[in-house]
């Protein structure tokens, strides 16, 4: 069957369901397809932490409703090492600014109600999806539906917001984009967990085991995390090892951490990648399709967030016939996506154990972690890149 829309997006994750509804927000249509379930972009879990400019981007948006009720703002994170555990202080360090605990997977689960609630069109479980004359004015989309018809729809434009192992950044010519990669050699073994949480903000725990975080997710349920290696059998880990290990890793005299019913855990890689440019021809890539974080600083979804809040008045202006904003779109949202890898390798870094390392990467690592909850100059550096650089307006 052969349609027609002004954007087609492939990818239905924040990225591509946030900037399906700021097209609709300009008049602008556009079709979404994903090759999961909504049911399953509705369970994944992800980060938690959202940005000021994030969550103004969203309230922007008129999308904050539930996120104004019942996410948890945050004034600081907990640093410990060395048998201490030190607070940082945003609010104080720069000049008022908060982070939000809102789980991704909630994002989600707004974003697609309000896209369907205002009769957006979302393809879920398809198949066979490509994309082709990007280099034109009329790229195509093609899958095949759920009910198995075959589907090929001319844009004016594609947002490839489909993840690092989408097809879009693929269909982008050999040659063309630069990419730069670092594995580390660790993962992240993450707990959900029915618990209420043993700590009013987020620990980022250094510990000579590896580092382990504790975040949250309500007043009732908490998630936490532990650095384990990337080949981790997950079998390995039955539920009471897990919180003996945190117990150990956060272990602080005169504390204690809360254990409860684990419904839900995974290992997670950690890599850093950006690829550029962002753009080839009439394709856009948004979010995790060009640019990966190492989750130790939760800047995967604002990064995602802060590329579309470009890219929808860039394909504005573009299908108004002004090329301008979108020849800068790359340009633009890499300022953003440098300073986060840099921030998220250093977090990283400073944080984790590496396998096989010496004794001075520990003591580099607590000189480190000693400087930054001293000094209030290196604290203040840390407080500025956690809350986040301004986000564009959605209106921008
Ligand atoms: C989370 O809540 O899942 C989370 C929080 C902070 C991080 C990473 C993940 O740095």
């Amino acid at each position: 069957m052969r349609t027609r829309t002004q954007v087609g997006i492939v990818g239905g994750g924040p990225a591509g369901l946030l900037l399906s509804h700021l097209l609709a927000l300009r008049g602008i249509d556009s079709v979404l397809i994903e090759v999961r379930s909504r049911e399953y972009c509705e369970a994944r879990q992800r980060a938690g932490v959202l940005e000021d400019g994030s969550v103004a981007l969203l309230r922007d948006a008129g999308l904050a409703d539930r996120l104004d009720r019942q996410g948890l703002i945050h004034g600081g994170i907990y640093l410990q090492f060395d048998g201490q555990r030190r607070h940082i202080d945003f609010r104080d360090l720069t000049g008022g600014r908060t982070v939000t605990v809102y789980a991704q997977t909630e994002v989600v689960k707004d974003l697609i109600a309000r896209r369907l609630a205002d009769g957006g069109a979302l393809k879920f479980s398809v198949t066979d999806t490509s994309v082709a004359d990007l280099d034109t004015d009329r790229p195509v989309l093609r899958y095949t539906d759920e009910a198995g018809t075959r589907h090929e729809v001319t844009c004016d434009a594609i947002a490839g917001c489909d993840g690092f192992h989408g097809v879009c950044r693929p269909s982008i010519p050999p040659g063309v984009l630069a990419t730069w990669e670092r594995d580390y050699p660790y993962a992240w073994l993450g707990i959900l967990a029915d618990v209420p949480p043993s700590t009013d903000e987020l620990i980022y725990a250094h510990h000579q085991n590896g580092f382990a975080l504790h975040s949250l997710r309500s007043p009732t349920v908490s998630r936490l995390y532990l650095q384990v290696r990337p080949d981790e059998d997950i079998a390995e880990w039955p539920d009471e090892r897990i919180w003996a290990e945190l117990a150990v890793r956060f272990g602080l005299p005169g504390w204690t951490l809360q254990t409860g019913a684990v419904t839900d855990k995974a290992v997670t890689p950690m890599r850093s990648f950006v690829s550029a440019p962002m753009r080839f021809g009439r394709l856009f890539l948004a979010g995790d399709a060009a640019h990966i974080v190492p989750p130790t600083g939760a800047k995967g979804l604002n990064l995602a967030l802060a590329d579309v809040a470009v890219l929808a008045p860039a394909l504005d202006a573009l299908l108004h016939g002004d090329q301008t904003p979108a020849a800068d779109y790359s340009a633009t949202c890499l300022q953003r996506v440098w300073r986060s890898t840099h921030f998220s390798w250093w977090m990283t870094t400073m944080l984790h154990r590496t396998p096989g390392a010496d004794e001075m990467e520990m003591q580099l690592q607590l000189s480190q972690l000693r400087y930054v909850a001293s000094s209030r100059a290196a604290a203040t550096s840390l407080a500025e890149n956690y809350t986040g650089l301004p986000v564009p307006r959605a209106d921008g």
